[in-house]
């Protein structure tokens, strides 16, 4: 009987602890604030903000057609049908691109698999553009040394200038800057874009440019500077702009989707604020607010133009300060000069015009 007792009271006891456990859970439970889910992070204003002052960066007279033309000019259309295709190395490495397994070795297989590039490169990396102070004598060793973004580079520069596709010493000094300044941008600002995505686009995002200034007339005493201008004078003289241009080819090339999308639109951030381009291209607005930044900065390092051009919106969304020296920061710039110091002289021409 007496066992029977001490049962009842232990089982009373442990049911009166459960109790008191879910109990004090229950409490716990709705005293926690409840988790609200993170806001979709496309354009952070806060209230400080001066809206008003940056919207007016897109009050423009005029503003680029977002749709491709439905007719091209004769002449247009020639030199699409008439631009060689690009070496597939290209489409393999820029598909390649997001790839987080890519190693030094993969890559330097599928480089060596021509001649003429990889004397290019070596020729290149061993050139006083380095400065480097041992001689390097393969692929491998020279994408270990100068990394992905600089082979990237130099593959690009080779692969265009192959088809006959040779800057002029301004555009080639604008593709390297604004390639150096996105590749140090997409690393810097932590929003998830490969840096060999953003080096890619810089070097080819003007390539239109190029083609416009070999094979079509220009205006009397040239293009402006102001790249809204630039871009107005093109559709009116050609009925196309070099951007869209641009695109175009890239698609004859068999780039990527995500890749011809950005060079069509690189200059859309000059004319919409993010909140729209976010709304248009939601897949690529963060190579597009990176490229566009890293264009503009190019130009201000050259003192081509100033100016903000591009809505504070897209700084706060790479989370940099919305103004030039937040971009332009010491440890790119001996990186920038040397391009501008390379590019002031022949070598880059010199180089390029010895491509076959
Ligand atoms: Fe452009
Ligand atoms: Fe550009």
């Amino acid at each position: 009987m007496e066992g029977t007792n001490i049962l009842l009271l232990i089982i009373c006891t442990l049911t009166a602890v459960a109790l008191i456990v879910a109990f004090v859970k229950i409490f716990l439970e709705k005293s926690r604030p409840p988790i609200r889910k993170t806001p979709a992070r496309y354009v952070t204003i806060s209230s400080d903000d001066d809206v008003d002052s940056f919207m007016a960066v897109y009050d423009l007279d005029w503003k680029p057609n977002r749709e491709k033309p439905e007719e091209l000019s004769a002449g247009i259309e020639s030199i699409i049908n008439n631009i060689e295709s690009i070496s597939p190395l290209v489409t393999e490495l820029s598909s390649r691109l997001n790839d987080p397994d890519i190693n030094p070795k993969d890559i330097s297989k599928l480089i060596i698999t021509d001649q003429g590039l990889t004397s290019f490169i070596l020729k290149r990396v061993n050139s006083p553009f380095y400065g480097l102070v041992q001689k390097v004598d393969n692929i491998f060793n020279a994408i270990v040394i100068l990394g992905y973004n600089e082979i990237y580079r130099i593959v690009m520069e080779e692969r265009t200038s192959r088809i006959g596709l040779r800057p002029s010493r301004k555009e080639w000094i604008h593709s390297n800057l604004t390639s150096t300044i996105a590749g140090y941008l997409a690393s810097t600002s932590r929003i998830g874009v490969p840096g060999g995505t953003m080096v890619t686009l810089g070097m080819l995002h003007d390539i239109a440019k190029i083609i416009m200034e070999q094979s079509l007339p220009r205006p009397e005493g040239g293009f402006p500077e102001d790249p809204r201008e630039r871009l107005r004078e093109e559709s009116e003289l050609y009925g196309i702009d070099h951007a869209m241009l641009g695109g175009m080819l890239a698609r004859r090339w068999r780039m990527p989707e995500k890749l011809i999308t950005v060079i069509e639109r690189h200059h859309w951030p000059m004319f919409w604020p993010l909140r729209e381009i976010a709304h248009d291209s939601p897949d690529t607005v963060k190579e597009l607010a990176l490229l566009s930044i890293s264009d503009v900065a190019a130009k201000n390092f050259m003192q081509e133009l100033e100016g903000p051009y591009i809505g504070n919106d897209y700084y706060r969304f790479i989370n940099k300060p919305p103004k030039i020296e937040g971009i332009l920061k010491p440890e790119i710039m001996r990186d920038l000069k040397r391009i501008k110091h390379i590019g002031d002289t022949d070598t880059a021409e010199a180089t390029a015009a010895k491509q076959p």
